[in-house]
Formats: C-alpha cells, structure tokens, sequence
C-alpha cells in the first residue's frame, strides 16, 4: 500500500483523515509544527487504529527536514492540511497568513517535485467562492474572496494550476470544504479549539457545557427562513472518507476541483436544535447584530464528487451534534487543560 504523508496531520480534519487512512491500509507519515493542535490527537488516533505511525513536528517552511522527511520515507503522495485557518485573525494578520499558507505550500512543492513526488491533494475551502454567485455553488462559480484568509487558499489553487500547467506528471485533486463539524464516533478525536471558538457548533457545544454563558447569533433579518445564516455542514468522519476517494484520483493525471459539502444547508436555529437534542438540555441565546462579510446562504452542489469520486456524504445533522456532543462530554477541554 502506497505510503502518503498527511502535513497538519494532527489537526482536527487532519486526525480524522488519518484515522480513515490508516484503516483503510494506508501507510501514513504526519507532520505537524502544532501551532493549532497537540500530539495528544496522535495519539489518540493510534489508540483508535490501533496501530503506531511514523509522525515529525516540523513546520512546512522548514524546506531541510521536509527534505528529510522525503529522505526518511518513500512517500507516494501528500495530503496538505497544514494552514492557519482564523479568519479574524487573517485580517490582523495578513503577512503571517501568506507567509504559513502560500509561502509554506510552496516550499513543500518544491520539495515533492525534488523527490519526484507529484500526487498532492489540498485543502482549499468554500470560500474561494466568496458571496455566492448562485446557488447551490458548483466548482465552476465565480471566485471571489473577501478577507486574507480566502485570498491564501485561492493564491494556492491557483499557484498549484501553474505547477500542473508547467508539468503535467502532476496529480492534483483540490477539495473545497464546505463547514466541517462533528466528531469521530469514540470520543477520543474532535476539534480543539484554542480559546473562544470561531466556528458555530464548537461554540454551541461550550454553551451546553456551561463554559460559555449564551450562544451569539449574528442576525436574524437575513432572507432565509428563519431569518438566521444557512451553511453546509458536513460531518468531518464523511469529510475525512472524501479524502480517501481523492486519493483514488491522483491515479490520473491532472487537477481536479471537487466540492465537499453535504448539498443541504442548516440555519443557525437549526443547529442549535438540533445540538439541544443530542444534549438534553436548553441552549441559551441572544441575538445580536449581523458581522460584517457574513453571508445570507451557502450550501454546495456535490454532483462532481458523487459522480466523478463515487463519494457521498452519509452522515445526518442529528449524527453530527451526536458526535460532538460525545466528544465535548468526554472532552471539555479539548485536548487540554482547563484554564
Ligand atoms: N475547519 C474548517 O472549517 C475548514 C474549512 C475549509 C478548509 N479548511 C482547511 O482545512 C485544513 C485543515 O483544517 P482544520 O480544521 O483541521 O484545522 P486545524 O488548525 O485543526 O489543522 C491544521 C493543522 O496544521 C498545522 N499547521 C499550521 N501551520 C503549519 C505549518 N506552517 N507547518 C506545519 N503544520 C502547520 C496546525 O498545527 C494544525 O494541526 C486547513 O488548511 C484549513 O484551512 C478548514
């Protein structure tokens, strides 16, 4: 089975990959530098398996022990998660952001291509599409971004069209992920945010737990049906299985764009039933003003993947909250301390 390194392997959609990879036979190799998760998730991930994996801290700017890494290990492809993701923080931070994400990328392009290395499946996000041209988003929507973040992952898309355009040995699969939530089924592995979540249902989930006071809910004047903001939310278990089938892909040569996303969009009243379902209990809230860029709708269309990668999102909303739930409850420092 063919050997294939997962950078930001140890993160939250990374941890999850590599639960499925490894089940499935793969042999896997991890890098990570840990600025936004711990080797705890690895651990735990080998607890899961069952089965120990080779895994390095090192930062993907660091061209040397990537170098290394290559000279370690036989690696027949890379799945790059490695990234900043906040994108409050992209705006504070824009230069940092370009120098892990873009900056970061390249390095480890150059040092595939050193190694002969050419199947590479990406991380890219929904919102390359920025406000949504029409819906549901299908790959060929316009793009647009609208803060530094969504600039870092559309500069990558476009810088790996040129490696492709240069050289076409490569095998280039780049997934647009829709809102990943949930957790694995065991408990053992799910999103550890540090501090005050970013996302929706991390936030839910710590008002549940009685560690925040009451959700914030940014405008309920939108033109939607309650008047909150509709999203796709993918349980990341089914995330982590398209993965799998991109893999798959990089048998043929070229670059290929898919959607990963469920095709059904979720209000935020909607999640937060849901989730007082898993829970049991009443989730407090208040509303609040819309944040500015925030968008109305967006939900994707999965025709491409279904068709072309055979891959479907199983996974319900309930079985999301379920799984998180289960996590926040065994887990509600995350991997980590209380504070
Ligand atoms: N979670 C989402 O909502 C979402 C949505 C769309 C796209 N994405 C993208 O998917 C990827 C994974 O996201 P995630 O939710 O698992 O985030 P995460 O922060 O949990 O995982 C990213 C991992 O990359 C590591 N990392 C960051 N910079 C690095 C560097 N320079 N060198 C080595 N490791 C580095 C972090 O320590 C972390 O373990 C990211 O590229 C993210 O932008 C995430």
């Amino acid at each position: 089975m063919a050997t294939v390194l997962l950078t930001g392997g140890a993160g939250y959609i990374g941890s999850h990959t590599l639960v499925e990879m490894i089940n499935a036979g793969y042999d896997c190799v991890v890098l990570d530098n840990f600025s936004n998760s711990s080797p705890e998730s690895l651990k735990r991930v080998a607890q899961i398996c069952g089965k120990e994996f080779p895994w390095y801290t090192c930062d993907i700017r660091d061209e040397e022990t990537m170098d290394q890494i290559f000279c370690n290990h036989e690696i027949d492809a890379v799945i790059h998660f490695a990234g900043l993701k906040a994108v409050g923080e992209s705006v504070e931070k824009p230069e940092l952001y370009f120098d892990n994400n873009v900056n970061g990328t390249n390095v480890l392009l150059k040092v595939m291509q050193k190694h002969n290395c050419k199947k590479f499946v990406f991380s890219s996000s929904a919102t390359v599409y920025g406000e949504p041209e029409r819906l549901p988003l299908d790959e060929t929507c316009r793009l647009h971004t609208t803060n530094p973040y969504g600039e870092t992952k559309l500069q990558i898309e476009n810088n790996l069209k040129t490696v492709y355009q240069k050289d076409n040995d490569w095998k280039v699969v780049i997934l647009r992920y829709f809102n990943p939530v949930g957790a694995h089924e065991s408990g053992l592995i799910g999103e550890s945010p540090n501090g005050i979540p970013n996302n929706l249902t991390p936030y839910i989930s710590q008002v549940a737990q009685g560690l925040l006071p009451y959700l914030r809910v940014f405008g309920n004047d939108y033109p939607t049906p309650d008047g909150t903001g509709i999203r796709d939310y993918i349980h990341v278990v089914d995330l982590a299985k398209g993965h799998l089938c991109a893999l798959e892909k990089t048998a043929d040569t070229g670059l290929f764009i898919y959607n990963l996303g469920t095709g059904t969009g979720y209000s935020v009243f909607d999640v937060l039933h849901a989730y007082e379902k898993a829970c049991g209990k009443v989730i407090p809230y208040k509303i609040l003003p819309r944040r500015a860029g925030d968008i109305a709708e967006m939900y994707a269309s999965c025709k491409k993947a279904n068709e072309e990668l055979g891959w479907y999102a199983k996974l319900t909303l309930d079985d999301m909250c379920k799984d998180l739930f289960n996590w926040q409850s065994k887990n509600p420092y995350g991997y980590g301390e209380e504070k």
